[in-house]
């Protein structure tokens, strides 16, 4: 007999209702709720063990034999991660992908993960003896099609090399790719092949027969990911599994899943740009904030090693507003210039905007310069992006915005190897930052002279550049912006 039960699902976060609402009080993302009818015929199908919808079955068992083990009798052998084939990935990762983990990446559509995830499944098929690469949304012509605009050949054994420098071949034909959207297929062909890794690309395609919801269905996507994910952990299977970043709509996005799996991957990066940023947001076998990060070419994405170069912008043309900060991605430092444009207004109360800068973090720097410094801006236009459209969230970069402010305003040009970090007080004061002695070896490296820091950081004499300690912004703003006599310069002296 088929159970029928009618639910009320946010595709954001997954959160259920029992009657609709505009605004989901789970993760406050309007237009999100909608309803989904839940039918289920005798429990799906059992698949050594695997039961859907039982939830409502309750089965009385007689008292078994313990189960549970010692704490101390567990092997702790660290399980051997292999890699990825990506340096990049790997470090997102935490070191490389554990055997069996079941790994969600996240994204928004055309932003590349099928890209992604095909390049590393012929990276891994060189090594490994089984990938599956199972393609939901594609057929197999078009995989092929990918896969030769990649270098991806897969001629068998002779290799050349790519673009990207990595082998471009698949020997043996160790990759193996299933054009498929059923789920039960796509189990089944996990039980013979046991592949070493698969993919699945996407979960919003895949479709469970047992549901009669639609697929990509918050109901679908997980009872999808469930069962994938029990017969990956049972088969010591790698699972990457692909999931779309939906904004509204009835498709349910990776949040829905992220409780589920062992680590969420997110790919993210402007559409306009060609940089990709990996980033973890969970990871149980690894730190989080970590990021990897990638270039988008014509032959597909390339490892970008000194992510630094990228956000730094053109360091011959000095404009006026500019200036250079080093923000920490995870265990990560990134030297990213910062511009400010400051203008007057034309409206009644001035526009405020920011490109990868948080937009309270401006407004509250703006205040701060205008009660602290005295400086006024409140009558003023104040635009504020970072180059390359990198996302600086971090309060480290709070001095970096202040300075390209005051230099707009002053239409003063800041000496470019000049980095700044400090999160700015509402009292005008410089707060210390973390992994600041990262940071400046960093800046060091990449040719910088001299760094404005705040006072009380204790940093070792040998850090390769001129620290100036500073407590208040306007003592930075003094450091840093020329005054007018010697603003001709020569910054190459
Ligand atoms: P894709 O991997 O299909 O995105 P997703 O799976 O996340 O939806 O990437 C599609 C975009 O990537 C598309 O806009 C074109 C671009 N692209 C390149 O620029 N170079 C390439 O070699 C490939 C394969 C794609
Ligand atoms: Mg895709």
């Amino acid at each position: 007999m088929a159970k029928s039960k009618q639910i009320y699902v946010c595709s954001e976060c997954g959160a259920e209702y029992s009657q609709w609402f505009g605004l989901c009080k789970e993760c406050n993302e309007f237009g999100t709720i909608s309803e989904e009818p839940i039918e289920l015929s005798n429990g799906g199908f059992s698949r050594g063990g695997w039961q859907s919808g039982n939830k409502t079955t309750k089965i009385k068992s007689p008292a078994k034999p313990r189960v549970s083990v010692k704490f101390t009798d567990i092997n702790n052998d660290e399980q051997a991660r292999f890699p990825s084939g990506y340096k990049e990935l790997d470090r997102v990762l935490g070191g490389g992908i554990v055997p069996g983990s079941l790994v969600l990446i996240g994204g928004d559509p055309g932003i590349g993960k099928s890209t992604l995830l095909l390049q590393v499944a012929n990276q891994l098929s060189i090594r490994l003896p089984r990938i599956l690469y199972v393609s939901a949304e594609e057929s197999g012509q078009q995989v092929k099609l990918r896969a030769s605009r990649l270098g991806v050949e897969g001629t068998n054994g002779d290799s050349t090399e790519n673009s990207n420098g990595k082998k471009a071949s698949i020997p043996d034909n160790s990759l193996y790719v299933m054009p498929e959207t059923d789920l039960e297929e796509i189990l089944r062909e996990l039980e013979s092949l046991k592949p070493q890794v698969a993919i699945i690309d996407s979960i919003q395609t895949l479709h469970f027969a047992a549901l009669t919801s639609a697929p990509g269905s918050v109901a679908q996507v997980r009872e999808c990911t469930s069962a994938l994910m029990q017969v990956g952990k049972r088969e010591n299977i790698t699972l990457l599994i692909v999931g779309h970043v939906t904004k509204e709509g009835a498709i349910a996005g990776p949040r829905v899943l992220e409780h589920l799996v062992d680590t969420v991957l997110y790919f993210e990066g402007d559409r306009y740009a060609s940089h990709r940023l990996l980033r973890s947001v969970k990871n149980r076998f690894g730190a989080t904030h970590e990021i990897g990060i990638f270039e988008m070419a014509d032959k597909g994405l390339i490892e970008v090693e000194n992510p630094s170069e990228l956000f730094l912008g053109n360091r011959d043309e000095l404009a006026p507003g500019t200036s250079t900060v080093v923000a920490c991605e995870g265990t990560r430092p990134i030297v990213v210039e910062l511009q400010a444009l400051v203008s007057p207004t034309s409206y009644t109360s001035p526009r405020r905007s920011t490109t990868g800068v948080d937009l309270n973090r401006l407004q509250q720097i703006l205040a701060v310069l205008e009660k602290r410094v005295g400086i006024p801006l409140s009558k003023l236009d104040a635009y504020m992006a970072s180059a390359g459209g990198l996302t600086v969230t971090e309060p480290a970069a709070d001095l970096g915005i202040a300075i390209a402010l005051v230099a707009s305003f002053r239409d003063r040009t800041v000496d470019p190897r000049t980095v700044l970090i400090g999160e700015v007080g509402l009292g005008g004061q410089v707060r210390l930052v973390s992994q600041m002695e990262l940071r400046l070896k960093e800046a060091a490296k990449l040719g910088f002279k001299r760094a404005i820091v705040p006072k009380g950081q204790s940093l070792p004499d040998d850090i390769g550049l001129e620290v100036i300690y500073i407590s208040k912004v306007i003592d930075a703003i003094i450091s840093a912006i020329p005054s007018e006599r010697n603003q001709n310069t020569d910054f190459d002296e």
